[in-house]
């Protein structure tokens, strides 16, 4: 496994490589949800890139970007078991030189939902993503569908701007109880970690209404909502039962259309978010 530490040693190494390249763009703090990106890159690709930087400009004012989790040594143990061919660890100032001011936005898709909480947040995500794309020329890239949005959006920009790369949405990794996995659960003390749960047992309550024949978008809200009010710990910022593609929120859902539930919800300090895709 070879570290880069910056983009002429990241451009040096990646010429070096003849084949297929897989990339798996990540803020670090890996999980078995980024161990399971991995490795379906490896199976598809001769080569894999992993990404570790937590990129500021996708974190708003008052939000955790410096007590993010940061767990290096850990992380290259785990990619170099995961047979990586390159990790990028930039610094800030080599992915934002000084004068910066050059940024991607993507329109509608990133009103709604995240980009209604975190303003500027999509903003900072694609423009470092096609950054990563620009220097690493992957073949294939890999998100998780646990930031349903963000994988929209990355879709989006990659069909606007012409990139060459193939956009490969992998599924949720949970714990046992349904908690999907995320490098912020480590912001959960055990009360908070049990309580977490309520986001799983809200997306499954919906699915479960959604499967018995319930197709009004308020009752499908409304269902998810009142599980969430009923953990004392938990507070929704917000319930979503929107088109998969548009993200707009469904006044019914049309048979064809599917629909995707999604939320934010605060247990303590943390913000958590997690989805559920029906199709
Ligand atoms: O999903 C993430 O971890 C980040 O948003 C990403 C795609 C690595 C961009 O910083």
């Amino acid at each position: 496994m070879r570290i880069a530490r910056d983009l002429s040693e990241l451009r040096t190494i990646r010429a070096s490589l003849d084949g297929t390249f897989g990339l798996v763009p990540t803020m670090g703090a890996l999980h078995d949800g980024h161990a399971s990106l991995i490795r379906r890159a490896t199976k598809e690709c001769d080569y894999v890139g992993v990404s570790i930087f937590v990129n500021p400009s996708q974190f708003s004012p008052g939000e955790d970007l410096e007590k993010y989790p940061r767990t290096i040594r850990k992380d290259f143990e785990l990619l170099e078991e995961l047979g990586v061919a390159i990790v990028f660890t930039p610094k800030v100032d080599g992915m934002y030189p000084p004068g910066f001011q050059t940024w991607i936005s993507v329109d509608d898709v990133t009103v709604p939902l995240e980009g209604e909480c975190r303003p500027g947040h999509f903003r900072g995500v694609v423009t470092v993503v096609a950054k990563l794309f620009n220097a690493f020329q992957p073949d294939k890239a890999y998100f998780g569908q646990k930031d349903a949005q963000q994988a929209v959006v990355i879709r989006r920009m990659i069909k606007d701007l012409n990139f060459q790369v193939e956009p490969v949405i992998c599924p949720t990794v949970r714990e046992a109880d349904g908690l999907a996995l995320s490098s912020r659960n480590a912001y959960l003390n055990p009360e908070q970690r049990k309580a977490a749960t309520v986001l799983y047992r809200a997306l499954s309550s919906a699915r479960n209404s959604y499967e018995n024949g319930e197709r009004e978008g308020d009752v499908l809200r409304n269902v998810m909502r009142s599980v969430i009010d009923s953990e004392p710990l938990a507070e929704a910022e917000y319930v979503s039962a929107s088109d998969p593609e548009t993200l707009r929120e469904l006044q019914s859902v049309k048979s064809g259309s599917g629909v995707l539930f999604s939320m934010a919800v605060r247990i303590g300090k943390t913000r958590l978010i997690d989805n559920m895709l029906l199709s």
